[in-house]
């Protein structure tokens, strides 16, 4: 009797019936992330917190003293950090990143997976629930590879906008920026795995960004650019993780600042989430542990394995202290209890993915995020009936271009355009096989549809001279590790020069991971910015050029008309780099020097008009609240995105003459009017006061204006507010729950 009943209690233990109390709160989904973390951590041991605390590279790379992942890795992925079979602990395989599931480069085998277009174009949908949407399937197409923490969210302002990474992220404006990405990030953590804003923080270039680069900034200026966008992509993605970037700020390496992640991350926004560093930003074990960061990554990229064994000996010698290491631990068990990682299956269930469904997704964001910046005499849209096209240039009869580095997504069908330059980090040079060409002829069945790659400019004359239409497609290959020259690739710039003297109806279509300097605008009749397009840029392409979908695209990042209106002329270097804009980054700069930009942020034309009118603004409870009544003037549906501009009382003084305050996107039939309701955030309204450690919004009357773009401005009211100040880490009642 008696044994049996040992055996049926050693059984039960081993069922999980009789595991301790904190063992049952941890795996109790109903319990608070909070109390199941603190359940945990009870358990764990400094070796169990020693151990989550440190990533390794998921990828063999022989190039790295021979390094071989750890066999529970998931061969191409960016990382892995074990799990915890005792504590239930899943693994965490970490993959990149912000455009779908991509594969380390080096890897043998990729993993071939659908691609969002680049997350510049996901913002210049400025449509949240489009970014959610996308950031949704991308998140579910990693869940089902096998991964449950996806290092993506890339918020850096385009204050450089020869950034090479540019195309990454969310343009020019904190808010914009912010929302956006945050959008895609809830998106992603809805699949059960967490997300990592990124690259925490000022790593707004790619030149020497793991050497010498160190972002200089006054502090106020960077509570109110750079750091506002983070705040508010927590507050609408609550991400997992932050990832500190490589940079240094103001003279100290991102990944062991207090100021950025203990100060800010923590004390100021409590923060709850966990700073993992990128591949080869930890430097120190004592610094960096100290300093806030949670978890070392990525693994043999540092010299040394920081958070290994010399962490255990800080550990021990106490300078690191326990507490520290705890919350280290706490942190990123948390994190994975937030967002459902202990409570959903991860496994490789890759054949389940729906990627029909996901073409559709991309696509719709691709069309949506499409920018046309001219269209002189409504060349736009062409009619099916069109008899003949010259298409030409940017590999358009393959595929369309990616962007290079770590958030290339490898495309199922392969690369269109195999063998291009660079072949190796940051590239492949990739291709998406979605031909434009190929979807153009199925729109245009009876026409005579021709391509001229563009390597003779006379014959692509020729061609186009020959042709009721000419479309030439200009490139600007972007990537991480570089930087890039605001202009299109090659000879581009000529050969659409040439095209356009030959063929007056000439359409340009820009295919680049920001803006690129325009020479040649004047001189042709159409330019729609398609940016990288991602899995079905090709369709998208054709249905905005034939008007199957009405382009609704607008600039998040302005388009200069010369280098000498940028806020630094001279090419992105190393070392020391004075931002002394502070935070009149793009329009805003250009706003407080009179510049007038040749296509400004905000900009995006549409095959129909429309009106606003009747602007209201009054306070609310939060800030203010505006309302502009938007018409469809034309004859075509089409979407409108009515922006709101505030600018300050007089006699104080902001950065620029005016900052984004909010904006609406509404489709409209035409002759359709509606009046949207566009809420503005205080924070928008106020300025930093570094003394208070706070934000005040001054007494006085606020400007605000509806426009079409910054450049483009219409009605203008104003709003009487009081005085007050708003706490630094105070969140509208709409944030997430972190
Ligand atoms: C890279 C990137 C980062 C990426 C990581 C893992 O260097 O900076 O965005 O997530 O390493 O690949």
């Amino acid at each position: 009797m008696f044994k049996s009943l040992l055996a049926a209690s050693v059984a039960a233990v081993a069922l999980g019936a009789f595991t301790p109390l904190s063992a049952q709160t941890a795996q109790d989904p109903s319990a608070t992330p909070d109390a199941r973390a603190d359940a945990l951590i009870a358990r764990m041991t400094r070796a169990d917190k020693l151990q989550i605390v440190f990533g390794y590279l998921g990828t063999d790379d022989e190039s790295r003293n021979g390094y071989h992942r750890p066999p529970l890795a998931l061969d191409g992925s960016a990382g892995f950090v074990p799990g915890n079979p005792r504590l239930g602990i899943p693994p965490q395989w970490q993959t990149d990143a912000g455009l779908g599931v991509a594969t380390q480069g080096v890897a043998r085998v990729k993993r071939l997976r659908t691609s969002l277009p680049a997350g510049i174009a996901t913002v210049s949908t400025w449509d949240p629930a489009l970014a959610r949407k996308g950031g949704a399937m991308i998140g579910d197409e990693a869940k089902r590879s096998g991964f449950n923490v996806m290092l993506a969210g890339g918020v850096n302002l385009l204050r450089e906008p020869r950034n090479g990474r540019g195309f990454e992220y969310g343009g020019e404006d904190p808010l914009l920026a912010g929302v956006m990405v945050g959008e895609q990030i809830a998106g992603i953590q809805s699949n059960g795995v967490v997300a990592t804003i990124k690259h925490y923080a000022l790593n707004d270039q790619e030149t020497e960004r793991d050497k010498s680069s160190n972002a200089i900034i006054d502090h106020g200026a960077l509570r109110t650019s750079d750091l506002l966008a983070f705040q508010f992509g927590i507050e609408h993605g609550a991400p997992g993780s932050a990832m500190c970037s490589y940079n240094y700020v103001d003279g100290l390496r991102a990944c062991e600042n207090p100021m950025l992640l203990t100060q800010v991350l923590r004390h100021d926004w409590n923060w709850p989430g966990y700073v993992m560093s990128d591949w080869g930003a930890t430097h120190s074990t004592v610094a960096a542990a100290n300093g806030g960061l949670d978890q070392e990554s990525g693994f043999p990229f540092d010299v040394k394995p920081f958070f290994g064994a010399p962490l255990a000996a800080a550990v021990q010698s106490g300078t690191v202290p326990e507490a520290r290491l705890t919350e280290m631990a706490r942190r990123i068990v948390r994190s994975m209890l937030r967002h459902g990682v202990f409570d959903t299956e991860t496994s490789d269930r890759s054949d389940t993915i729906d990627y029909a469904a996901h073409a559709e997704v991309t696509r719709v964001d691709a069309e949506a995020g499409a920018v046309l910046l001219q269209n002189r005499n409504g060349l736009l849209p062409l009619a099916a009936s069109v008899k003949s096209i010259a298409i030409i240039g940017g590999h358009a009869d393959k595929g369309v271009l990616a962007g290079g580095g770590s958030s290339l997504v490898y495309p199922r069908g392969g690369n269109a355009v195999p063998g291009l330059k660079p072949d190796t980090w940051p590239g492949p040079v990739v291709y998406h096989p979605s031909s434009p060409m190929a979807a153009i002829r199925r729109l245009a069945p009876n026409a005579d549809v021709r391509f001229a790659d563009g390597s003779d400019p006379a014959a692509a004359a020729a061609l186009a001279r020959s042709s009721d239409v000419a479309i030439v497609f200009g490139t600007q290959w972007a990537g991480e590790s570089f930087d890039v020259a605001l202009t299109l690739d090659g000879k581009q710039d000529a050969l659409i020069d040439t095209v356009a003297a030959a063929q007056p109806k000439t359409v340009v279509v820009l295919e680049t991971g920001g803006p690129v300097l325009t020479p040649w605008a004047s001189r042709v009749g159409a330019v729609l910015e398609a940016w990288y397009p991602g899995t079905a840029g090709g369709e998208a392409i054709a249905n905005l050029v034939f008007g199957k979908v009405n382009p609704s695209g607008h600039l998040p990042a302005t388009f200069p008309a010369s280098l000498d209106q940028l806020p630094h002329t001279e090419a992105p270097h190393g070392g020391d780099v004075h931002y002394s804009e502070g935070a009149a980054v793009g329009y805003k700069w250009y706003d407080a020097k009179g510049f007038k930009p040749a296509f400004p942020f905000g900009h995006g034309l549409s095959y129909t008009s429309f009106r606003f009118s009747r602007l209201k603004a009054s306070p609310s409870a939060d800030g203010l609240t505006a309302s502009v009544t938007v018409t469809n003037t034309g004859r075509r549906a089409g979407a409108a995105v009515p922006q709101v501009y505030l600018s300050a009382p007089s006699g104080v003084q902001w950065e620029a003459p005016r900052r984004l305050g909010g904006w609406a996107k509404v489709m409209l039939a035409p002759g359709e009017t509606r009046t949207v309701t566009i809420p503005i955030d205080p924070r928008l309204l106020a300025t930093w006061d570094e003394p208070g450690h706070r934000w005040n919004v001054a007494a006085g009357a606020y400007g605000v204006t509806v426009g079409a773009s910054a450049g483009d401005l219409g009605e203008r009211t104003s709003v009487s507010l009081p005085a007050r100040t708003i706490a630094v880490g105070w969140r509208p009642a709409s944030a997430l729950r972190p």
